[in-house]
């Protein structure tokens, strides 16, 4: 990173010291007049791109270090001993203490969902109560940027935490007589906001979540799912940038689940939050974030993407977790793409097609144009039969029935794309720009759980 790039992205912050939100660093990237003002920018700067960068200049918004949790009289003796590597189950039975989390580290990027999973008992909720200092480690360090939480007194604590973070919880913690926006203000209140400033962002925060119209109700009056979408509002309506969701979805039923979640990811896409989100549920898991960490008996025995995880478990535990996960539903075009080796133009002539497709070895070659935008594609045996003929361009020759899709698809829907047409899945960005290719042995791999599939490279190797 240039030392300008962060300077660009530091000046556009107020108020809150080394931290840049991703929304406002796409903001500064842009510039003020929409020209971009990065030194090395050539092309138009992805979304990643910009993520990424707002995460090198912020640090990381909340870090757990070596964070302990054991319940019991002889508590800090136990960490001692655990510390030296002793048995846990020893330690356990001989000073009859109850370790929640043991030893588990990890940094939350700004404005990603970070994802504990774990089962019933694994310590997901000390966890997270440890991170908002609604709990006290028995050892290790929280911090939130460079403030450390653990070290904070009680008042600094709740001042930091009504400013900065928000949490949800899987029990709605609705209060029954108010109304739904009364319940939807109330962290607001709490901060003594005046009424008509915290009505009006509660109000905002329920159109947020799809409940405008239902202000006056109360909760009693209210399915399951729509009192789960008034703690959620008011989360929002604290305007906090630091929510902790704590098995938030985990009392809904399926269908409702399944909405709750697509909202989440709608919404996160404009607030760019930095979400902790812990859940039992491992397809939710994987649905939802950015990076998950898997928490075994109290230790976080992987932490990493979803990818990664499912390619390369860390344990047997871990593994057989991921046997139950639906990859096609995880996976994604990006994922499994591979470079197009050429692309040729369709004014260009058919013997030096012919020759560019023989030099990649490929039998089909995608056909772009000057701005690598996708026309189509041809396959070398028409290719060589318009170089007999003595045609002037492949233009004829152009296929245009690709299939196409975007990189953040999911394997599934792929599928009937692929069984459709021998020719690969082209990958296409916004602008119809041809960025990768999806081959059918490589999405079969993927699907089966293979890493790569090198064993059928050399079979495939001149399709594309
Ligand atoms: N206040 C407490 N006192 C004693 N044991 C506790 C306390 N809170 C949690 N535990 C124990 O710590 C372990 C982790 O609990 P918890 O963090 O609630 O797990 P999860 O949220 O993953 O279900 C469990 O064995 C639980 O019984
Ligand atoms: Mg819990």
């Amino acid at each position: 990173m240039t030392a300008r790039t962060t300077t660009t992205l530091g000046k556009a912050v107020a108020g809150l010291p080394g931290q840049v939100h991703a929304g406002q660093a796409r903001t500064a990237a842009a510039g003020i007049d929409g020209t971009m003002v990065m030194p090395s920018a050539v092309r138009p700067i992805s979304q990643r791109f910009v993520r990424e960068l707002a995460h090198i200049t912020s640090g990381k918004t909340l870090r757990a270090e070596k964070l302990y949790k054991v319940f019991g009289r002889r508590s800090d003796e136990a960490v001692r001993r655990l510390e030296a590597g002793e048995d846990q189950a020893t330690v356990c039975e001989e000073l009859k203490v109850t370790p929640a989390v043991t030893d588990v580290s990890f940094e939350v990027n700004a404005g990603e969902i970070f994802v504990v999973m774990g089962l019933s008992g694994s310590g997901k909720s000390t966890l997270i109560r440890m991170l908002n200092g609604l709990l006290q480690p028995t050892s290790g360090k929280v911090f939130l940027e460079d403030r450390e939480l653990t070290a904070l007194g009680d008042k600094q604590l709740r001042g930091l935490r009504r400013q900065r973070v928000s949490m949800v919880f899987q029990q709605f913690a609705l209060f029954p007589h108010r109304s739904v926006l009364d319940n939807a203000a109330y962290a607001l209140e709490v901060r003594k906001i005046a009424k008509e400033e915290r009505f009006e962002k509660a109000r905002r925060a329920l159109e947020m979540v799809g409940l405008s119209g239902w202000e006056k109700s109360l909760p009693v009056q209210l399915s399951g799912g729509m009192r789960q979408r008034v703690g959620l509002a008011r989360a929002l309506a604290a305007e906090t940038d630091i929510l902790l969701m704590d098995e938030a979805f985990s009392a809904l039923d399926p269908l409702i689940r399944r909405e709750m979640q697509d909202q989440l990811i709608d919404l996160q896409r404009s607030l760019e939050k930095t979400i902790v989100f812990i859940t039992h549920d491992l397809n939710e898991a994987m649905k939802l974030g950015d990076r998950i960490a898997i928490l075994q008996a109290g230790r976080a025995v992987q932490i990493g993407t979803a990818e990664e995880i499912l390619n390369a478990p860390a344990n047997d535990y871990v593994a057989q977790f991921m046997a139950d996960v639906d990859r096609s539903r995880v996976l994604t075009a990006d994922m499994i793409k591979e470079k197009p080796r050429a692309t040729v133009d369709a004014r260009s002539d058919p013997g030096e097609t012919l020759q560019t497709m023989r030099d990649h070895r490929l039998t089909v070659a995608f056909v772009t144009d000057a701005q690598q935008r996708l026309a189509g594609a041809v396959l070398d045996d028409e290719v060589a039969a318009a170089a007999t003929r003595g045609d002037e361009t492949i233009e004829s020759l152009v296929r245009a029935d690709i299939r196409q899709t975007k990189a953040d698809a999911f394997i599934a829907e792929l599928l009937v794309p692929a069984a459709q047409s021998l020719l690969p899945i082209a990958v296409v960005d916004d602008d119809e720009r041809l960025v990768g290719v999806v081959r059918r042995t490589r999405l079969l791999a993927a699907l089966g759980g293979r890493n790569s599939d090198s064993h059928y490279d050399a079979e495939e190797a001149n399709r594309v």
